[in-house]
């Protein structure tokens, strides 16, 4: 799978995480460990991102004013997504975060898509195996380290 697969991929996994939740909350479930996954997963994806996929973009004048934008939608989803544990007693604050979440997330995924379709004809297929490869690398440590 080249980059552009794996990341649409996390993008789809973290967007069931979160619906998964909605529902658990709706049906009276409390799930902390499933609130802690969809941290995880989505904090190293975007933490890969901007380590080995952006940096390759963000100096090409086409790409800059996206690409910052990108950083910035990150800090945003990252603040919203804090926390939520602490809010686990309280159902609607919950469900009112993690709706916000998605919607913020899925506009950023949306922006990204803008990304991924320019960056396919800017970076050249070793580059796109290399950030793979790294992607796959950090995203593995991390797994097994956090
Ligand atoms: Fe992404
Ligand atoms: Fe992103």
């Amino acid at each position: 799978m080249d980059i552009y697969g794996i990341l649409r991929k996390e993008h789809q996994e973290v967007i069931s995480l979160i619906e998964k939740q909605v529902l658990d909350i709706k049906a009276g479930r409390s799930d902390a460990g499933l609130v802690e996954r969809i941290q995880k997963v989505y904090f190293i994806h975007m933490g890969a991102e901007e380590k080995f996929f952006y940096p390759l973009l963000e100096d090409r004048e086409d790409m800059y004013v996206r690409v910052i934008t990108s950083y910035e939608e990150h800090h945003t989803a990252k603040e919203i997504l804090k926390n939520i544990r602490n809010m686990m007693t309280d159902d609607g604050r919950r469900l009112a975060r993690l709706r916000f979440a998605k919607e913020l997330i899925e506009n950023h995924i949306e922006a990204e898509e803008k990304i991924f379709r320019m960056a396919e004809k800017i970076l050249n297929k070793d580059a796109a195996q290399e950030i793979s490869r790294r992607f796959l690398e950090e995203r593995e440590l991390l797994l097994d380290t956090s």
